[in-house]
C-alpha cells in the first residue's frame, strides 16, 4: 500500500500519489496519461483525475502498479475496475493489467482465439484476473517473448493446464516450459501465430506476429509517446541493450519482411500505427540505429 509519508517532489494536490518505492516502469504512464508523468526518477501525478473517466484510468494505474506506489486518500476504488481487466486492446486482444514486480512491471497480454487462447509473457497471478480469464475460455498458450517477463508463467500454466513456449537461449528462467524455440528462423506454430527470433535486447528474444497485423515486441520495439501532438515513433531500448546493439538493429530490419499495424510492447508505450507508416518508420529507425552503431546504447 502506497505511503503518504513518503510522496513523491512535485505530486499535484490531490487524492491521488505516487510514493518512493515507484520503479518509474511507465505502467501507470500507459494507463492514465492525463495524471501520470514521469519526473525523470519516479512517475508522479502531475493533474489530479477532472473526470470520472480520468479517475477510472488513474484507479486502473493504481491497481497494475507493480509495487503498490500508488495511493488514493479518498479511498480505494479498486472494485470498480477490477473487473475491467483484461482491458480490450482492439479485436480480440487484451491488455492484462496486474503488472509484475518480477518483471520489472513489463506488460502482458491475452489473444482470445478460437483454437485456444494465449497469453503473451506474464502478469501477477491473481485472483481476480485468474477467474475473469477462466470465464473468456482459460489459457492454452503462454508465450514468453524472453527470460526477463516470465513473472508468475508457471502459476497460469500449472492452472490453466497451458503449455508455456520459450527460446532455448532464455529457458534458463522457465526452465520446465513445455515448447523450446531453437534457432533463429521464424516458425508458424499455429496458422496465424508466426514467432520471429529478435536478438539484440537479450539472445533469446522473440515477438509474435499474430494475424499479420498485431506485434507483440516484448523489449524490442515499443511506441514513444514522449511528444503527444506529433506522430508517435518506434523506438528501441537501447540503453537496455543487454546483449548486442548490433544484432538488435538487424532484429529491428527483419521486421521488414512483414505487415503489422499494431505494436504491443512489453516495456513502453503500445499502440496503433499504418502499416504503410509502420515500414517508414521501421526504414528510419534502422538508418539511425546503423549510425549509432559506432556510439553502442547512445538511444
Ligand atoms: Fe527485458
Amino acid at each position: 500500500m502506497a505511503d503518504p509519508q513518503k510522496i513523491v517532489d512535485g505530486n499535484a494536490d490531490g487524492d491521488f500519489f505516487v510514493d518512493t518505492t515507484c520503479i518509474n516502469c511507465d505502467t501507470c504512464r500507459q494507463l492514465a496519461p492525463e495524471s501520470f508523468e514521469d519526473d525523470g526518477d519516479y512517475s508522479r501525478v502531475y493533474r489530479q483525475p477532472r473526470s470520472e473517466i480520468e479517475r477510472k484510468e488513474a484507479t486502473r494505474a493504481l491497481i497494475s502498479c507493480p509495487t503498490g506506489s500508488i495511493g488514493d486518500r479518498s479511498g480505494s476504488k479498486v472494485n470498480s475496475v477490477i473487473e475491467d481487466f483484461p482491458l480490450l486492446i482492439d479485436g480480440n486482444v487484451y491488455y492484462c493489467g496486474f503488472n509484475s514486480p518480477k518483471s520489472y512491471g513489463g506488460n502482458s497480454f491475452l489473444i482470445l482465439d478460437k483454437e485456444g487462447n494465449w497469453m503473451i509473457d506474464s502478469p501477477r497471478f491473481t485472483r481476480s484476473l485468474v477467474k475473469r480469464i477462466e470465464a473468456l475460455g482459460g489459457l492454452s498458450r503462454i508465450f514468453l517473448t524472453h527470460e526477463d517477463d516470465v513473472a508468475d508463467a508457471a502459476s497460469f500454466a500449472k492452472y490453466f493446464g497451458a503449455e508455456r513456449i520459450i527460446h532455448r537461449e532464455a529457458l534458463h528462467a522457465e526452465p520446465d516450459a513445455e515448447v523450446v524455440l531453437e534457432g533463429f528462423d521464424s516458425v508458424e506454430i499455429l496458422p496465424s501465430f508466426l514467432l520471429i527470433p529478435t536478438p539484440g535486447h537479450t539472445l533469446g528474444h522473440v515477438v509474435l506476429l499474430y494475424r499479420n497485423k498485431y506485434l507483440f515486441t516484448g523489449d524490442h520495439l515499443y511506441l514513444d509517446r514522449t511528444e503527444q501532438s506529433a506522430e508517435r515513433r518506434l523506438e528501441v531500448h537501447g540503453r537496455h541493450c543487454w546483449y548486442s546493439y548490433e544484432e538488435l538493429t538487424d532484429s529491428v530490419e527483419k521486421l521488414l519482411e512483414y505487415d503489422f499495424e499494431w505494436i504491443l510492447a512489453g516495456h513502453g508505450d503500445r499502440g496503433y500505427l499504418p502499416k504503410e507508416r509502420v515500414k517508414e518508420q521501421l526504414k528510419e529507425l534502422v538508418n539511425e540505429m546503423r549510425a549509432d552503431e559506432s556510439n553502442t546504447h547512445r538511444r
